[in-house]
C-alpha cells in the first residue's frame, strides 16, 4: 500500500502577514495522520512556515533548488543543502511554470533532482503536457520523455526516494481538471513505463495528480488506483479547503 500524499504549492503567493494567517488556519485543521502532508511556500517564507507548523504533521518543502548542492558562487540561487538546513524535507523539481516560463531545461532539471537527493531532500518531479501536446496525441510521449531524462541520467532506482507529480499544464490554475479517468490513464502509463525498468520501484512510487484539485473533486481523483494524492496550487492557499483535500486523501 502506498501512503497517500497531499502537497500544497503556494507558488509566488503570500506576505509575512498572509502566511501567518494561513499557518494559523492550518493549525486549526483536523489533519489525517495516515497520509503525508507538505506545503511549499516561497523560499523567503520557509523559516516562518517551518517554525509556524513545527509540531504538526505538515512537512515543509521548497519550490525549486539550485543545480549545485552545498554553497558557492551562484547568485540568486538557494541550494538543496541550504533548504535542508532551514528545515525543508522536500523540493519541487521541474514544475511546468519553471519549465515553460523560467526556461528550466531537462539538463537543469536532472541536475536539480540529483542535487536534492545528495542533500537528503525528497524531490517531487513534476511532469505534464500542454494543451497543444494533448490535442496532438503526444501526452504519453511528452510525459515519458520528461521521466526518461531523469531515469536515463540517474538510474531508475532514484525514484525509490522521490515522488512524481503528473500535472497537465492545461489544467493548472485554469479550473479545468483532468477527469479521474483521464488522469488515471496517464498515471497508469507512468507506472507501467517505470515498471518496465523496475517493478518494485514502480509499485512503491507515489504519483500525485495536480491541476485544479479542490475539495469538490479530490475524493474522485484520489479514488483512482494509480493516483496517490495531489499537488494542489490555488486551493492550498485556503486552509479549510486544503484541510478538506487532505481529509479526502486520508480515508
Ligand atoms: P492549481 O496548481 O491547483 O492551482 O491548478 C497546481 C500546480 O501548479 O501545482
Amino acid at each position: 500500500m502506498r501512503r497517500p500524499m497531499v502537497a500544497g504549492n503556494w507558488k509566488m503567493h503570500g506576505t509575512r502577514a498572509s502566511v501567518a494567517e494561513l499557518i494559523g488556519g492550518l493549525n486549526q485543521q483536523a489533519l489525517p495522520v495516515d497520509i503525508d502532508i507538505a506545503v511549499f511556500p516561497v523560499s523567503v517564507h520557509l523559516g516562518q512556515v517551518v517554525e509556524g507548523l513545527s509540531g504538526t504533521v505538515v512537512s515543509i518543502g521548497a519550490q525549486d533548488c539550485a543545480v549545485e548542492t552545498g554553497q558557492g558562487a551562484l547568485t540568486g540561487e538557494v541550494s538543496s543543502e541550504q533548504l535542508l538546513d532551514v528545515g525543508c524535507k522536500l523540493v519541487l523539481i521541474g514544475h511546468s511554470e519553471r519549465r515553460l516560463i523560467l526556461g528550466d531545461s531537462e539538463e537543469q532539471i536532472v541536475r536539480k533532482f540529483a542535487a536534492a537527493q545528495v542533500a537528503g531532500l525528497v524531490p517531487v518531479l513534476c511532469v505534464g503536457e500542454t494543451l497543444e501536446q494533448r490535442e496532438a496525441g503526444e501526452t504519453l510521449a511528452v510525459v515519458e520523455r520528461q521521466l526518461d531524462s531523469v531515469i536515463d541520467a540517474l538510474g531508475v532506482a532514484v525514484l525509490s526516494s522521490a515522488v512524481v507529480a503528473y500535472e497537465p499544464v492545461w489544467a493548472i490554475g485554469t479550473g479545468l481538471t483532468a477527469s479521474p479517468e483521464q488522469a488515471q490513464d496517464v498515471h497508469a502509463a507512468i507506472r507501467a513505463r517505470i515498471a518496465g525498468k523496475d517493478a518494485d520501484v514502480a509499485g512503491a512510487l507515489r504519483i500525485l495528480y495536480g491541476g485544479s484539485v479542490k475539495a469538490a473533486n479530490a475524493a474522485d481523483l484520489f479514488g483512482m488506483p494509480d493516483i496517490d494524492g495531489g499537488l494542489v496550487g490555488g486551493a492550498s492557499l485556503n486552509a479549510d479547503e486544503f484541510g478538506a483535500i487532505c481529509r479526502a486523501a486520508g480515508n
